[in-house]
């Protein structure tokens, strides 16, 4: 399986930061030989995808939305369709990420929307599940997880185009990173629950990504778990040299 690292600026960097950092990342990508089977995204604010796009196209460097609408087209003020990045070169999409979830209303219903429509689109989606610290406290981490898959998931039928990351709510932007061992646990349970409900061959060829505070000095050690195929990365993502550092960690690493 492949290792990704995967970056979401989340509502940063005004443009010229995002050309500073583009100028810098394409530059190191280029130069190196082998990716050794390592995927780079970058998720930018929807108003730099296309800047992204241009300056990464020809390059292993694929570029993703933060969000899209439910809808496919029509009377939505302010939304963006999947259509829309789909002919913009974006090629992943991060959906139901906790932020959303938190201060946009985003329920498991309507990250299912999304997640059925943007597939139509040919844009592959993270799909973002993860427990708030008091659900884990109360031993209600398990219940929750199988809840987001089970209701996100409700009639996708594209399931060889799906990434799902984990991201313990506690963890995001926190500091606190779940350790190795316990982002593990989870991963495993993501991925048992793939095998049960869509059989192996699918359970095995889904990237699960960890999120919650990754950096250079802890993405080496989660990448080491078998369940944990890639990063989704806030924070440490916005710093060039932090990211390039974390790529040249994951093509250092064979799994
Ligand atoms: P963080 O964010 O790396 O800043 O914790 C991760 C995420 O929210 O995707």
């Amino acid at each position: 399986m492949k290792k990704i690292i995967a970056g979401n600026w989340k509502m940063n960097k005004l443009f010229s930061e995002a050309d500073d950092f583009f100028d810098a990342v394409v530059e190191y990508v280029a130069d190196i030989d082998s990716l050794n089977n390592t995927e780079i995204i970058v998720c930018p604010p929807s108003l730099y995808l296309e800047l992204s796009t241009d300056y990464t196209i020809d390059l292993p460097i694929a570029i993703g939305a933060q969000n899209v609408s439910q809808y496919e087209s029509g009377a939505y003020t302010g939304e963006i369709s999947p259509q829309m990045l789909s002919t913009m070169g974006v090629k992943f999409c991060i959906v139901g990420h906790s932020e959303r979830r938190k201060y946009f209303g985003e329920t498991n219903e309507i990250v299912n929307m999304k997640l059925r429509n943007i597939q139509n689109a040919g844009i592959v989606p993270i799909f973002c599940i993860g427990e708030t610290l008091s659900q884990r406290e109360n031993g209600e981490m398990k219940d929750v997880i199988l809840k987001q898959l089970e209701i996100g998931l409700k009639n996708v039928k594209i399931l060889n185009n799906l990434y799902i990351a984990y991201e313990p709510i506690w963890a995001i932007g926190t500091g606190k990173t779940a350790t190795a061992k316990q982002a593990q646990e989870v991963h495993a349970l993501i991925r048992n629950w793939l095998r049960k409900k869509y059989g192996n061959k699918i359970a095995e060829q889904t990237p699960i990504l960890y999120g919650g505070s990754v950096k250079p000095e802890n993405i080496e050690e989660l990448l080491r778990e078998q369940d944990i195929n890639g990063g989704l990365i806030g924070g440490a993502s916005l710093d060039e040299n932090k990211f390039m550092q974390m790529i040249k960690k994951a093509v250092n690493i064979t799994k």
